[in-house]
């Protein structure tokens, strides 16, 4: 068993047994990824101020997420295939998720089903929604959710048409994976990804199969979003969404402050600040730049919450202290879960866990709620003077 001791190595055990297209479709953003790296890099940019001679014992990182609670402000973010990185992901993601105690959030992207994660954890989690065309479709999917006890809807904002992820075009990507001769020369190498995908009947989209009108083949993501995904997502809709669903509702994919404000009226219970992970408009502020004015803009009125470039505790500990309530990860479990599975996604956790905690400590600061500006030193102007 090789000595985990940060996100990184979970990374390199990812790539080395996950089939290239799966990692590839992970590892990217958009276009030029300027978006991608400067989610993480900007991170970088701040930095944290030590204290001394502070009483650090009975320290916890627990804290609420929309009135739930944590046992530190990371949530799962949702991310579309998670059981091709490894067989049935989103059950071993959620099982990880639900040990360490924090929210894990279903993609309507997944592999595994609403109904088999329900089936395979004892607590609610949540879920994320795409809106689609059909709207049969819509209607029965958030019941369905319902009817799997999901403690919050999270309604994605930024996808009603793809950005391009130059690899994913260049891989063919489809789940499952079409076998061509690149893909059982790479396989040959991934051989325990294999016999584990074998074992498992969950192959294909498992929210959509059987549950969408004239959907014979969904295998490919980019058709799919191309012809389902509804590209008239306007507020009205939101508020119907809204509606519908009648319990906690999160709009992931803010950006600006303008769109804060008016998500913030919807009366949603939080807003996720996020690009995406870099994956949607390229040349966009990282998260962590665009959160500042987006707190400005609406103060005490909505929680706020961040996703995009978090690999570490100290990013999380420095979101918060910038103001957020919570952050979630993608791509830090997904490294676990590409690297080790259920006990990688754990590992994930727990490294993070760590780094936040100790990072916290060093900072003189023993609760989450104690956390604040105060511990960071910000680069005048971090967000920016744009004309
Ligand atoms: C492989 C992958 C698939 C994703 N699929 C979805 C999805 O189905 N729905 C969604 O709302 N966000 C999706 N996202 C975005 C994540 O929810 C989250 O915003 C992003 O991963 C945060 O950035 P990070 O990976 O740097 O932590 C995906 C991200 C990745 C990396």
């Amino acid at each position: 068993m090789p000595v985990i001791t940060n996100i990184d190595d979970l990374k390199r055990l990812h790539k080395r047994r996950t089939p290239k297209m799966f990692y590839d479709y992970c590892e990217s953003g958009s276009w030029t990824e300027q978006t991608f790296r400067e989610n993480v890099s900007d991170f970088d940019q701040i930095r944290l101020r030590q204290r001394v001679a502070v009483d650090m014992e009975g320290r916890s990182t627990a804290t609420k997420m929309i009135g739930q609670d944590v046992a530190m402000p990371v949530a799962l973010a949702p991310v579309g295939l998670t059981g091709m990185q490894r067989a049935d992901g989103e059950i071993k993601a959620a099982k990880a998720a639900e040990k360490f105690g924090v929210p894990f959030t279903l993609s309507t992207m997944s592999i595994c089903s609403i109904e088999d994660v329900a089936a395979h954890t004892t607590k609610p989690f949540w879920f994320q929604l795409y809106v689609m065309r059909d709207q049969d479709f819509l209607k029965n999917i958030i019941q369905r959710a319902k009817d799997a006890g999901v403690s919050a809807l999270v309604l994605t904002l930024d996808l009603q048409i793809l950005g391009q992820r130059h690899k994913d075009l260049k891989n063919g990507l489809s789940a499952p994976p079409k076998l061509t001769p690149a893909v059982l020369a790479d396989l040959a190498t991934k051989w325990s990804w294999g016999l584990e995908m074998l074992q498992t009947k969950r192959r294909g989209f498992g929210n959509i199969i059987g549950h969408a009108k004239n959907v014979d083949d969904p295998s490919s993501l980019f058709k799919w979003t191309a012809e389902q995904f509804d590209p008239r997502l306007d507020w009205g809709k939101i508020e119907a969404i809204k509606e519908m669903w009648g319990g906690p509702l999160i709009l992931k994919g803010v950006m600006e402050p303008e769109d804060a404000v008016m998500a913030a009226k919807t009366g949603c219970d939080a807003i996720v600040v996020s690009n995406h992970g870099g994956r949607q408009l390229d040349g966009a502020l990282s998260s962590i730049r665009a959160l500042p004015p987006i707190l400005d803009a609406v103060g005490d009125s909505v929680e706020v919450h961040l996703d995009s470039g978090i690999r570490s505790g100290q990013d999380v500990l420095k979101a918060i202290a910038m103001g957020a309530k919570g952050t979630y990860i993608g791509r830090a479990f997904v490294h676990g879960l590409g690297a080790m599975g259920e006990e990688g996604v754990t590992k994930a956790l727990e490294v993070i866990h760590k780094e936040m905690d100790i990072s916290m400590a060093l900072c003189g600061r023993k609760h989450i709620e104690d956390v604040d500006r105060d511990i960071l030193r910000v680069p005048e102007d971090f967000a920016g003077r744009w004309a």
